[in-house]
């Protein structure tokens, strides 16, 4: 109606002016996907329901003080119901393709062996439902949610969890890849690793602090063989693919790296090298051995107390050129200073300031600043380092405060999300001007939900929930921009 059309010309008003252009879907290639990004625990709820194990985040949000609020994912926004509804929003949206991840707990309870067929039958119920509404599922096999069981038996720390985890890859293509063409083994290898194992704020909740927050652990040596073990785990899922499946099925199969990028601080040759070690230390150690078989020579150069594992001859040929593409979730930016004496023992000291001068505006999570340009030279320093890989951008969203989004029934004006996701839009629209071969971009998240040790404190949605109550969606200002932005016919957006 006509107030519609009055909202629409003010919306992307507001959006183009100060961006410098309408964002629309026509200026992305041909075939260039869109789609929002979601996993089991953060979204999926019914923790317990139809025969579903426990996972380590089951686990870890009920220690006391982990998760704010004391929140956990037991209901979370209540997908494993409310399915349906959820991809009519995306197909309301226009978006193209949803990236979910499949709970191994609720497939296998023990972690191996035993097959729970109500968990089998939900994701099939999912991914008929997406299919009937032509919408592209992205499945993660591992975002962040290891069965308890396998916990039990030293988790990522024990190099055998990366046959259990093979073991669940091939019974997921074998139930589900008739219909799922686009598998990432894991999101966020690095993540995984730093948060559970050097500061605590995510399961297992290991560390070497003194706070006495965490269990006892040691935290040089853990997260670099957590990695190692996800590594190795995430070569020998492809390898399955690839022997058993792939020529049959014709899918393809990535893998999720989380991207933060290090500009240097000062213009100076040592802050310069400094970023590029910063860089190698972050996204090298988890692509380096994908692509190159061996992880980044600066990383073995200061790996003075000999942390760092190393592949056998047959574990670096299996993970030599294990992709088919590359999942980046792209948010944030930091600055890397030359420094010798630096704790972080590679003689870079990181911080998202110089001088005290932010590289961004501070969004409501501490580890977000918004830094478009960051997403084109990652891209950049990807293509040229890692030779034009298929990339998609699996993960890119701006948090605010739950206080700053009560629920009623006005509609939230979020124009902040919007510029973000404006800006960094523009910002991949010139890396693949640039040559890179960006296939896809995904927004962080559809729905607002459980974010971690955040609980729900903080909302990435598009659409808002009505949390620890209705649990309602209703679309916020950034939906209808995207889906303006997406429209095929008017091309509005
Ligand atoms: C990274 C993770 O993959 C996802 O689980 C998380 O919610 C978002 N980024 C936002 O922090």
């Amino acid at each position: 109606g006509a107030h519609d059309k009055d909202w629409t010309s003010k919306l992307m008003l507001n959006t183009s002016s100060e961006l410098g252009g309408v964002m629309r879907r026509s200026l992305f290639p041909e075939g260039f996907v869109f789609g929002s990004s979601a996993s089991a625990y953060q979204y999926e709820g019914a923790a317990a329901e139809d025969g579903r194990g426990p996972s380590i985040w089951d686990e870890f949000a009920k220690r006391p003080g982990t998760v704010k609020d004391n929140a956990t994912g037991d209901i979370a926004v209540d997908q494993y119901h409310r399915f349906e509804e959820d991809v009519k929003i995306m197909k309301d949206i226009g978006l193209d393709a949803y990236r979910f991840s499949i709970s191994w707990s609720r497939i296998l309870p023990h972690g191996r062996g035993f097959i729970n067929t109500a968990g089998v039958a939900y994701y099939n119920r999912l991914i008929n439902e997406l299919h009937r509404q032509s919408i592209v599922p992205f499945v993660t096999l591992h975002h962040f949610d290891l069965p308890l069981a396998l916990e039990q038996t030293g988790g990522w720390r024990n190099a055998d969890t990366a046959s259990a985890f093979a073991e669940f890859a091939a019974l997921c293509f074998s139930l589900f890849g008739d219909r799922v063409k686009y598998w990432i083994t894991f999101n966020e290898i690095h993540i995984l690793a730093m948060n559970g194992y050097r500061f605590g704020i995510g399961p297992p909740g290991r560390c070497s602090a003194s706070s006495g927050d965490c269990f006892a652990g040691d935290s040089d040596v853990e997260p670099p063989l957590v990695v190692h073990n996800a590594l190795n785990a995430h070569a020998l899922a492809v390898s399955v693919y690839r022997m058993k499946f792939q020529s049959k099925q014709k899918g393809l199969i990535g893998l999720i790296e989380d991207g933060s990028w290090f500009e240097p601080c000062k213009d100076t040759d040592e802050d310069r090298d400094a970023a590029l070690r910063a860089n190698e230390y972050w996204l090298g150690w988890i692509l380096d051995p994908l692509f190159f078989g061996e992880y980044p020579a600066s990383m073995r150069a200061f790996d003075h107390r000999k942390t760092l594992p190393r592949f056998t001859k047959e574990q670096s040929a299996l993970l030599k050129g294990s992709l088919d593409f590359l999942g980046l979730n792209q948010y944030t930016s930091q600055f890397a200073t030359y420094d010798k004496h630096s704790v972080e023992n590679n003689d870079v000291t990181s911080s998202p300031r110089c001088n005290g001068v932010p590289i961004g505006p501070q969004a409501a999570v501490g580890w977000i600043y918004v830094y478009p340009d960051g997403m084109r030279k990652q891209l950049d320093c990807i293509r040229t380092r890692y030779g034009n890989p298929v990339v998609y951008i699996t993960e890119n969203g701006f948090p605010t405060n739950a206080n700053d989004e009560p629920w009623s029934s006005q509609e939230v004006q979020d124009f902040d999300r919007i510029s973000y996701h404006h800006g960094y839009m523009q910002s991949l629209l010139s890396a693949i001007r640039g040559g890179s071969d960006v296939r896809g971009y995904f927004v962080w998240s559809l729905l607002d939900n459980f974010e971690w040790h955040e609980g729900f404190r903080i909302r990435f949605g598009l659409y808002q929930v009505d949390i620890g109550s209705t649990l309602n969606r209703q679309a916020k200002a950034s939906a209808r921009w995207f889906k303006l932005m997406l429209d095929r016919v008017g091309g509005g957006g």
